[in-house]
């Protein structure tokens, strides 16, 4: 109907400024890899032996979320596959496949396995080594501390012959926790992911941004901006959301070019990528954090007592472990403050206030 104002009529005007948005997904894997050239080398050392029917070694990949651990891991993998047919590949999430079942069903799977049904455990772990130990095989766990319960560990390490196994982690500390008859069996090489400066964590996000938006698109104070503020959250995902957040921005007020206020717009919902981020952890710690989120500031015995009276279960030592991970996490900041009559102690504080760190 002419001369009506319809709401749809913008829908061509505002054409979309992002040329391809898969790039600024999380899971998006580029081709490259930069920084990481070291630790990819390492990695592809520790499965060459695999090449010369020889076992290979087991790592334990660790470092803070963010930086490329899974990445550099699987930009490897898929090397790997491109390079030989005599070396099976199995990448798992252990936060989508959490227990022992699971993760071999998933084995299974990947391997082109498809008569799983009815099968138990035990079965279908015959079946895996039954597959693999015709050739050899990598097997990558990621996120390995999400995992319920360690049979497939044990049984992969026992049952296969010629492999490598990756472990990721965001937790050195768990490698600690691990039972005595799997480390003596894993004895894995450490792998630490260091943090990115501020000038690689700018270049990695200018990669992306040039595969995922049209050239002039950007702003040189906006995409600036972008850089530093994922610069001070040492995480490359905050980035990828800001420049996503801020181009749909832009796009809503039917602009052509990113600018810093669209930027600025989306720093001030960086509480969403941090909620987004809550959802990987565990129940028992989004707990913990709740209670930190509801009366901040608190020491931690405090906290710890709080947490009991609501049903809590475990140890002191455990409670501090799971607020070592937040705050490894960088959900929460500890403060540690001396003296006092009560000794020293520990003050637990909430972290959504990064945005607040630094008014631009
Ligand atoms: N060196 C790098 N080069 C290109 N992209 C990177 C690099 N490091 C991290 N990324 C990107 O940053 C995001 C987070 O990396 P990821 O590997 O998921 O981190 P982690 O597994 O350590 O939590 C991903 O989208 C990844 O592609
Ligand atoms: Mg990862």
């Amino acid at each position: 109907m002419p001369g009506v104002m319809g709401l749809f009529d913008n829908v061509h005007m505002g054409a979309s400024l992002i040329r391809n948005e898969q790039a600024l997904d999380y899971e998006f894997l580029p081709k490259l890899i930069p920084f990481r050239e070291g630790e990819q080398q390492y990695l592809a050392t520790c499965i060459k032996p695999l090449f010369n029917q020889r076992s290979g070694r087991n790592v334990l990949i660790h470092g803070l979320p963010g930086i490329g651990k899974t990445a550099a891991t699987r930009v490897v993998l898929r090397d790997l596959e491109e390079q030989s047919d005599d070396i099976y590949v199995v990448y798992i999430n252990c936060w989508q496949h959490n227990t022992t079942y699971k993760i071999l069903l998933e084995t299974c799977d990947q391997l082109g396995y498809k008569f799983t049904q009815n099968k138990n455990t035990t079965e279908l772990m015959k079946v895996i080594a039954s597959i693999c130990n015709k050739k050899a095989a990598v097997f990558v766990f990621d996120e390995i501390d999400k995992v319920e319960d360690f049979d497939f560990l044990y049984s992969l390490l026992e049952d296969i012959f010629r492999k490598c196994l990756f472990l990721i982690t965001n937790y050195k500390s768990w490698l600690m926790e691990l039972d005595e008859r799997i480390k003596s069996r894993l004895t894995p090489e450490l792998v630490e992911f260091r943090q990115y400066n501020p000038h690689e964590t700018k270049e990695i996000l200018r990669q992306r941004l040039d595969i995922a938006f049209h050239p002039t698109v950007w702003d040189v104070p906006a995409f600036d901006l972008v850089a530093k503020k994922a610069a001070e959250v040492k995480d490359i995902r905050g980035g990828l959301f800001l420049m996503k957040t801020a181009a749909l921005e832009a796009e809503s007020k039917l602009q052509r070019k990113v600018a810093a206020e669209h930027v600025q717009a989306a720093v001030s919902r960086m509480d969403e990528f941090f909620v987004k981020n809550q959802e990987e952890l565990e129940d028992d710690t989004r707990k913990i954090l709740d209670l930190v989120t509801r009366d901040p500031g608190r020491k931690i015995g405090d906290l710890f007592h709080s947490y009991q009276k609501e049903g809590g279960k475990g140890s002191y030592k455990t409670f501090q472990r799971k607020i070592a991970r937040l705050e490894q996490n960088r959900f929460i900041t500890l403060e540690k403050s001396g003296g006092g009559a009560g000794g020293n102690t520990t003050i637990v504080h909430k972290n959504s206030d990064i945005k607040k760190l630094d008014e631009f």
